[in-house]
């Protein structure tokens, strides 16, 4: 039986967990005079490719701007299709657009959302030239079989920071593996983003487009038309601080599943994504299915209600392929995604949480449990 008693505060959903450190590296990089990419972003660089095992690690503004330099790093353009998830925020499809190719959705796996291998195989073609897969939640998706392809695999790494694959680290495995350093991520600078690979070819092309840069020395010349997508060294220094602090946000978030993982079991029609114990979770998103039947209720209603709790939740994600844009506009035959995309929902997770804010999250989710299925 859930207790009574009601939060008296919005709980929220992903609040970025930032202290004193946080603040004092932020002031003392504006005291060096260094307002723009310069030693904290390179230190950046040089601390992000030892924990993700990688040769090179390139800061930039965003995860969206790293997964589109990739691309363009590995020369993908107009003519080509690129096969990517439909349960992903829309930048990852936003990027194959923004590069002039072509994204086609293949359907992801029932138990962890994550892009189907499968389904990939069938949609490959001689204009594929990249597969850009999503390692929803934390949870790395099956890379073995997308490398088998030949084809290069840019993966969207965006909530998987600390994950590894079969014991291997993500970062220096595919042709470019793509984070971002957004306020609710990991390791939150509030905007931000890196490229990890271990290919040369592909680190010195992100290096040539990710700043537009006049000439060497005393020559002013453009020999390549590159981008604004630098990392200033202000927001280095709260990635760095952040750094510092993983492992201890990563033990907070393990309570925290701990908590959800106990509690969710009692509650019949809701279950969390399949997380597998070959790899490591980076566990960035506690995402729940509603099984509207069994539950009593749909996974609208339940947000809704959740929020008359004031309890924050969040939804990851709608399918890509049926936002306004997207929609009818390429292929995408994926009835697995429609159905998740009306069941998922994000509970609160993150560091700045106390054990007993969880504890009031999920006695909010047992009333309205209650009273759904009553
Ligand atoms: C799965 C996924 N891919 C890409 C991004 C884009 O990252 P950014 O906001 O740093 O551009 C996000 C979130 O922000 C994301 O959740």
């Amino acid at each position: 039986m859930a207790s009574k008693s009601r939060r008296s505060t919005l709980l929220r959903f992903q609040p970025p967990a930032i202290g004193d450190e946080e603040v004092d590296a932020v002031a003392e990089t504006l005291r060096s005079g260094w307002l723009t990419t310069g030693p904290r972003a390179a230190e950046l660089e040089r601390r992000c490719a030892e924990v993700l095992e990688a040769e090179h690690v390139i800061a930039v503004a965003s995860g969206t701007a790293a997964m589109h330099l990739a691309l363009l790093a590995l020369g993908i353009g107009p003519g080509d299709e690129v096969i990517t998830t439909p349960i992903t925020w829309p930048a990852t499809a936003n990027v194959i657009v923004h590069a002039g190719a072509t994204p086609v959705f293949a359907d992801v796996r029932d138990d962890d959302l994550n892009i189907d291998p499968a389904r990939v195989h069938e949609l490959v073609s001689e204009r594929t030239k990249a597969v850009l897969p999503v390692h929803l939640a934390g949870q790395p998706c099956e890379l073995e079989p997308l490398w088998e392809l030949g084809i290069p695999v840019v993966e969207d790494a965006a909530h998987a920071f600390e994950s590894r694959y079969r014991g291997r680290k993500l970062g220096g495995l595919s042709d470019a593996t793509c984070f971002s350093l957004y306020a609710t991520k990991n390791v939150a600078a509030g905007e931000g983003g890196l490229v990890a690979t271990n290919r040369d070819d592909v680190a010195a092309a992100i290096l040539e487009l990710r700043l537009m840069r006049r000439g060497d020395g005393s020559l002013y010349d453009i020999a390549v038309p590159g981008y604004k997508a630098n990392l200033s060294d202000v927001l280095a220094a709260i990635a760095l601080v952040q750094l510092e602090k993983l492992e201890r946000h990563t033990e907070i978030r393990a309570r925290q599943f701990a908590l959800y993982d106990d509690a969710i079991a009692r509650l019949d029609g809701v279950a969390p994504l399949a997380r597998d114990a070959r790899d490591t979770h980076a566990l960035h998103l506690y995402v729940v299915r509603i099984d509207a039947e069994r539950a009593g209720a749909s996974r609208d209603e339940y947000q809704r209600a959740l929020a008359d709790e004031l309890v924050q939740t969040s939804i990851h994600f709608l399918p890509v392929h049926t936002l306004s844009w997207y929609r009818g506009r390429f292929r995408a035959d994926c009835p697995v995604a429609e159905r998740a995309g009306a069941e998922v929902l994000s509970l609160p997770l993150s560091p700045a949480h106390s054990d007993d804010d969880i504890r009031d999250a999920i006695d909010a989710l047992g009333r309205v449990h209650e009273r759904f299925t009553a």
